[in-house]
């Protein structure tokens, strides 16, 4: 071996060059993504690993990051917790990963996230809105906005365009999310004057909501709050019309699948939620992204596709700027991201390591999703 080929060999090992990671070779460098491919949230997972998918293939086409190839290593946690912590401990320990994207849902990026803290492997989730999730420690990011300004906004929503007066809410105690977007909403929406005339729980496997939806009922609100996921949200406005109910559901972005439109069907009409994006965006960005991912896989992005390729490229940007594949350089680079440009919006890291971004609320109308408005930070 000649000296040069000696010295680049070493500088790769202590990570100085090259992608430096033991698990890798000396030209991919290993991210990590555990997501839903199955289960109670399986849309949300599909979705965002197609778009990271789209990302991947668009910085290795451009001749890849640190001089490597990205290799995504994929673990489906089935919508599950345990299962999510499981995935992430195999991304480490056995796959020896750089840094790790996922997951969709709050729940299991809260239960996974210790244990990238412990390891100092940078985490960044998508799409999780728990405030809770980013107290986890300094090496847990997320790219979107959180749920106290999403429970806020429908609240006023309900009470300004709306001129709702009375609330009901409908909780799936199971969820971190549901649990602390239900307290953000009820919150604002009695600052408002407004007043929560019924306050009911599920659990996420439940399937038989009838009893609650009854309770419901007798207490006449004028809009119901479900801020649930789609599977059991579709149940439930499907039981509740079923029942008599025929006041508007508010939700927040668990109901963005095309589960709700296909299988809910006249059942979810009206119903206005709060997401991260609406195809109808006409910015040119998102138009490109609609166009891209429509082309490759034959459907309409949604908000976990957006929020997906986004988080994936704000981690890459931040691998870039580190220049290493060191936990704690990327760690660094990624709380100094600011006014990345992302198809859903600018995206800037705050001292919470969390985005302050622009919501939309939409609308299910007409078997579609269509945009009513967009509310800033
Ligand atoms: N915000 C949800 C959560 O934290 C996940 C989600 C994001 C769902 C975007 C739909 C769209 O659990």
């Amino acid at each position: 071996m000649k000296i040069k080929e000696m010295l680049l060999l070493a500088a790769a090992g202590l990570g100085l060059i090259g992608c430096g990671k033991p698990g890798g070779d000396a030209n991919t460098l290993l991210i990590g993504e555990y997501v839903s491919l199955s289960g109670n949230t399986a849309t949300f997972g599909q979705s965002m690993r197609n778009a990271i998918d789209i990302a991947v293939d668009e910085v290795n086409g451009g001749g890849g990051l640190l001089g490597c190839q990205i290799k995504l290593i994929v673990e489906d946690d089935q919508s599950k917790p345990e299962q999510a912590v499981t995935a992430v401990l195999k991304l480490i320990q056995r796959d020896r990963v750089t840094a790790i994207l996922g997951e969709v849902t709050s729940s299991c990026s809260i239960a996974a996230a210790p244990i990238c803290q412990q390891n100092r492997i940078p985490m960044v989730s998508p799409s999780s809105t728990s405030p809770e999730l980013t107290r986890k420690g300094d090496y847990i990011f997320r790219t979107c906005f959180i749920d106290p300004f999403q429970g806020a906004a429908m609240a006023r929503f309900a009470s300004q365009s709306l001129k709702a007066k009375t609330a009901a809410v409908f909780t799936d105690r199971k969820q971190d999310y549901s649990v602390g977007l239900a307290q953000f909403f009820k919150q604002t929406f009695q600052e408002t004057g407004g007043k929560i005339v019924a306050d009911e729980a599920y659990q996420s496997d439940d399937s038989e909501f009838r009893p609650q939806l009854t309770a419901i009922r007798a207490a006449k609100p004028e809009v119901i709050f479900v801020p649930g996921y789609y599977t059991q949200c579709v149940l439930i406005a499907k039981q509740a019309r079923e029942l008599g109910l025929t006041q508007p559901f508010l939700g927040g972005d668990g109901w963005d699948s095309d589960v709700t439109l296909k299988s809910g069907g006249k059942a979810v009409e009206p119903c206005y939620f709060s997401n991260h994006y609406s195809p109808e965006d006409p910015r040119p960005e998102v138009q490109a992204f609609v166009e891209k991912y429509r082309k490759r896989f034959g459907v309409t992005p949604d908000a976990l596709a957006v929020t997906g390729y986004d988080g994936a490229h704000v981690l890459f940007d931040a691998i870039r700027r580190a220049n290493s594949t060191d936990g704690a350089a990327i760690r660094d680079a990624l709380a100094q991201t600011r006014d990345f440009k992302g198809v859903s919006s600018r995206i800037t890291i705050d001292a919470n390591r969390n985005a302050s971004k622009e919501l939309v609320v939409l609308k299910i109308e007409d078997g579609k999703f269509k945009f009513v408005e967009s509310v800033k930070p």
